[in-house]
């Protein structure tokens, strides 16, 4: 254990009040918690090592510990889902079964970031999914795609607690300048990328298919941050990582094999989650235990594409003979998709018990906060077949499959008598904020926000607005609901504990089964083109809605999810419902009449010619000063060769036909849905 400066009980005495100020019943229980009494007695100052566990689109039915066996079906889903290192951690912490997120991953990770709700960030543009280029130069603090560079970070919080502070994996949080990079939110070191998806093996900006942007996926997003070197994740730094190929001068598809060769595949140590691991465990083990650690690992997993490494094969293996185990009769042949998702969940699950392994190894886990959290719900896209089963719809939707999220607490830290306890208090993904500051002992006030807002007073722009995550640990701990009151959700939807209003047109809208997708899953199939940051569909409005299983909600409709947690009965008809309705409508639009509405301007070429001179690699562009280490890798030739190349694209962009043409080929490449089922017995 640590040591920590013993204190005297009259101190203690006053600590133990403050901590529970404000809340009459949970100051009673609180004190009644002999427990944490003692070890805040002998304690004070004690700062646990937080590791805070992000998964990306985990779906709600991903987890074992959501899973039943009522009937064939449910165990055959059962069986499929193996999670046992998270069901074990989780036995032994707080399962959080209202934890509430954005219904994508950037929302969520800025409030996760920054302490906000996601109503204090630009909303993505619509039909834009990569504004990471983005740049309005007439607003030089929230023209930016991204939490705005002067607001206060979770790392710069804990850093300023003493802790050591370190990001590994998916940022996602905005990075056009500098400021607004892991690094510049108080991270010592980060590896990771900056964006929302890349690809596992060759680290491409945007993995998908049916996005093409204009440079973002040329370039590699994968960078190291820290004290000494600010870059990209060369050869050198890949070989210390695990990764011994030499990745210069080849040319890898985005399943790691060489486009001359398919046979010449790249070895399971340039894998990117693999990279990931092996970075976080080496910051495990070189870590000076007197000094307390806040490890923020965000997995890739269990995020498309679905890639994975030799060693994935056994877990398949695995999964097939628990299905087999369980002595299903009717078994629903595997799909594709469903098989990704179970192979990722696994991988995942092995992961988080590397990092418990390691951290139990170096005597630090009896000293553990584990946070663990998914950034919104599964994606129930067919292709990317995640499942929420029993909630309703999934990632993209303002149901509770894309809004409520698996969540808990465990290791060392919690306390014995609330090992194996469930809280069904509602948490925000943006409560980590303050939760997190509470626990380290400072405040989650951010002075810097606050200045910048005096010079946009002035400029009479919009507001940069205040941390509104509440700390919620004492809550847990006292089983109260900290977040009785409105909680704005997004533009579209409001909770209301035990309400919940859902308003307009919802993605999506079916609910999936136990074993979803299965063979006779026929949608939705939703893959619009983002051709250059212009979407194409190649259908009719009428019929687009039905594919998206689009649910028109109009001004509102309205669930208990206290005792209609999958939202089957809209209870906005119902008379005796009226007053609740109409105050929740009231409500969300006040609220949304307070949502920030920065013009972060249109895509600019100076982020592609940035990534050029940084030799291949997606970072800032903007005010970058003395930031890289790499200073410039490509020469200014070869800049200008470029240059001159993005000027003629920009040229073409306005060319309709042109624009039409990439979005045909980009259509006739995308596979049928019964290819992507691929249904296997
Ligand atoms: C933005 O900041 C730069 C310095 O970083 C300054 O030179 C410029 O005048 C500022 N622009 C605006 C519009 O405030
Ligand atoms: C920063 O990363 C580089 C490249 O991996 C490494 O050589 C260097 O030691 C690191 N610096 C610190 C302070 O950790
Ligand atoms: C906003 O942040 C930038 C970068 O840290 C800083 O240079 C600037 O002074 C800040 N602006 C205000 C008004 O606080
Ligand atoms: C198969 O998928 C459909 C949705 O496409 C779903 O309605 C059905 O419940 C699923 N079957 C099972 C057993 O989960
Ligand atoms: C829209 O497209 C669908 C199928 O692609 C077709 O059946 C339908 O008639 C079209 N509707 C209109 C209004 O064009
Ligand atoms: C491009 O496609 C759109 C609809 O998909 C169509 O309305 C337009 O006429 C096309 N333009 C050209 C120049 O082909």
């Amino acid at each position: 254990m640590r040591q920590a400066a013993m204190m005297p009980l009259t101190a203690f005495v006053v600590a133990g009040l403050s901590l529970s100020a404000g809340i009459c019943q949970a100051s009673q229980e609180y004190e009644n918690n002999v427990e944490l009494l003692q070890r805040k007695l002998t304690l004070q100052n004690f700062k646990p090592h937080v590791l805070l566990f992000v998964a990306d689109c985990m779906g709600w039915a991903g987890l074992g510990s959501h899973r039943t066996a009522e009937n064939s079906a449910e165990a055959q889903g059962k069986a499929e889902t193996q999670t046992p290192i998270l069901d074990n951690l989780i036995r032994d912490g707080v399962l959080l079964e209202r934890h509430y997120t954005g219904s994508s991953s950037i929302p969520s990770r800025q409030s996760l970031i920054s302490g906000r709700l996601p109503r204090e960030f630009a909303a993505p543009m619509a039909g834009v999914s990569n504004p990471t280029t983005f740049w309005n130069p007439e607003d030089n603090i929230s023209g930016f795609f991204g939490v705005p560079r002067n607001m206060t970070g979770i790392g710069s919080k804990l850093k300023q607690a003493g802790y050591a502070t370190h990001y590994v994996g998916k940022w996602a949080a905005g990075h056009a300048t500098p400021e607004q990079t892991p690094f510049g939110r108080g991270f010592d070191s980060f590896l990771g990328y900056l964006g929302a998806e890349n690809d596992y093996w060759s680290k491409q900006g945007d993995a998908e298919e049916f996005i093409r942007s204009i440079c973002v996926e040329k370039f590699q997003d994968f960078s190291l941050y820290n004290a000494t070197y600010r870059g990209g994740v060369d050869d050198t730094i890949a070989a210390e990582l695990g990764c011994e190929e030499r990745l210069k001068g080849k040319s890898f598809n985005k399943h790691g094999c060489n486009e001359e060769d398919p046979d010449d595949c790249l070895p399971d140590g340039c894998h990117e989650e693999s990279m990931l691991l092996e970075y976080a465990m080496r910051l495990i083990k070189n870590h000076d235990s007197s000094k307390p650690l806040f490890l923020t690992y965000s997995s890739h997993l269990v995020h498309v594409p679905y890639e994975f490494t030799a060693s994935a094969s056994k877990l398949e293996a695995d999964i097939q003979k628990s299905v087999k185990e369980s002595g299903i009769k009717e078994k629903l042949p595997w799909t594709s998709p469903r098989k990704g998702t179970a192979v990722s969940l696994a991988s995942m699950d092995s992961i988080m018990g590397r990092l418990v392994e390691a951290l139990k190894e170096h005597g630090m886990f009896e000293d553990t906060l584990v946070v663990f959290i998914s950034d919104n719900g599964g994606s129930v896209q067919v292709r990317s077949g995640a499942n929420n089963y029993p909630l309703k719809s999934g990632k993209f939707s303002e149901w509770e499959g894309g809004v409520r999220t698996n969540a808990f607490i465990s290791g060392g830290f919690i306390p014995a008598r609330h090992r194996g306890s469930s809280f069904h208090g509602v948490i925000h993904i943006a409560d980590w904020y303050a939760t997190l500051c509470s626990l380290a002992g400072v405040s989650h006030v951010d002075d810097v926000s606050a200045k910048a807002n005096e010079l946009l007073r002035l400029q009479g722009r919009p507001l940069l607005g205040e941390v509104e995550g509440r700390p919620q640990l004492q809550n847990i701990f006292s089983g109260i609901n900290g977040r009785p009151d409105a909680l704005h959700l997004s533009s579209s939807s409001l909770l209301k504990w035990p309400y919940k209003l859902v308003t307009g047109q919802q993605k999506y809208s079916f609910w999936p089964g136990p074993v979803f997708p299965n063979c006779s899953s026929d949608g939705p199939d939703d893959a619009p083109l983002d051709v250059y940051t212009h979407f194409f569909s190649f259908e009719n409005e009428s019929a687009r809605l039905e594919k998206d299983m689009v649910e028109d909600c109009g001004n509102g409709c309205l669930f208990n999810v206290e005792i209609d947690p999958s939202e089957r009965w809209d209870l906005s008809s119902h008379t005796d419902h009226n007053a609740v309705l109409s105050s929740l409508q009231a409500e969300l639009k006040l609220m949304n009449s307070k949502a920030f509405k920065a013009d972060i301007g249109h895509s600019r070429v100076q982020a592609c010619l940035q990534s050029f001179r940084q030799g291949g690699f997606v970072g800032p562009f903007v005010d970058v000063g003395d930031f890289y280490t790499t200073h410039q890798v490509a020469g200014e030739e070869e800049t200008e060769m470029y240059r001159q190349e993005l000027m003629q694209l920009q040229a073409r962009l306005r060319d309709e036909e042109f624009l039409n043409e990439t979005a045909r080929e980009m259509y006739e490449k995308m596979g049928s849905l019964s290819d992507e089922l691929g249904c296997f017995d």
